[in-house]
């Protein structure tokens, strides 16, 4: 992939308010990464900061992990598609009606030349097998992000969020055409901060990423483009 066209590196804009985030905004090239808002920022600064990011050149990842009744969750997707974003999700655990839904409004005539990239979270990396078995979910982690995934794709999705220890096996099974998308990431020789099991950012396109979702590193350098400019150059040519 040719990161002057199509970079693989979100940034996580995972700030407190709309400053902080637009001061970062001038330090990036909309060319060599696109970036990620999530809840606390689109909580804080609304819809303005996704219009800021938009009207700057840059592709924004909209993180509000829908999951509600299927009409909610539609007009939700399709208010994302009206404000220009690149990618929206939602949770796979709010089920077919719920993703389909989702999919056709994101995808209707008029709202935008270019529908979103809708995808769906499967089982969150902060749940484990006891958060599955207390809310009803009979089965192993594994499985449960397998069978949310296949129910995604199956219901019009273009791809997943998951670990990128979890790429692997869902490029096996589920073939090329998914779209991962994988948080967790660390260049070599930075900080793990409060993430677990983290891979470097090539390791994290061999297993299988698409896209990369990387904060911190990036968001906290000295120089937040010379750290992506690095992580770019590691990335050329896989
Ligand atoms: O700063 P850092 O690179 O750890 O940021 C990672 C981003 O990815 C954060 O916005 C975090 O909320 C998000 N994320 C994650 N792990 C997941 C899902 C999302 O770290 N499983």
């Amino acid at each position: 992939m040719n990161f002057a066209e199509s970079p693989r590196v979100i940034v996580a804009l995972d700030f407190p308010d709309a400053n902080q985030a637009l001061a970062l905004l001038p330090r990036l090239n909309p060319r060599a990464c696109r970036v990620k808002i999530g809840k606390e920022l689109f909580v804080r600064a609304g819809p303005a900061i996704v219009e800021a990011c938009v009207n700057r050149g840059f592709d924004v990842f909209l993180d509000l992990k829908f999951h509600d009744i299927p009409n909610t969750v539609a007009a939700a997707c399709r208010a994302a598609t009206e404000l220009g974003v690149w990618m929206v999700n939602v949770h796979a655990s709010g089920g077919r009606a719920m993703m389909e839904a989702a999919a056709e409004a994101v995808r209707l005539p008029a709202a935008t030349a270019h529908p979103p990239k809708l995808i769906a979270v499967t089982v969150l990396t902060s749940s484990g097998p006891e958060v599955l078995e207390e809310t009803g979910a009979d089965t192993d982690v594994n499985r449960q992000v397998q069978r949310l995934t296949r129910l995604a794709l199956d219901a019009g999705l273009d791809g997943v969020v998951c670990s990128a220890q979890e790429a692997p096996r869902i490029r096996r099974e589920l073939g090329d055409m998914p779209l991962l998308v994988t948080p967790g990431i660390r260049p070599a020789g930075s900080a793990a901060d409060d993430q677990q099991r983290i891979l470097t950012p090539e390791q994290a396109v061999r297993a299988g990423a698409d896209y990369l979702v990387i904060g911190r590193p990036i968001t906290r350098a000295h120089d937040p483009a010379a750290a992506l400019e690095a992580i770019n150059a590691e990335l050329s040519g896989l």
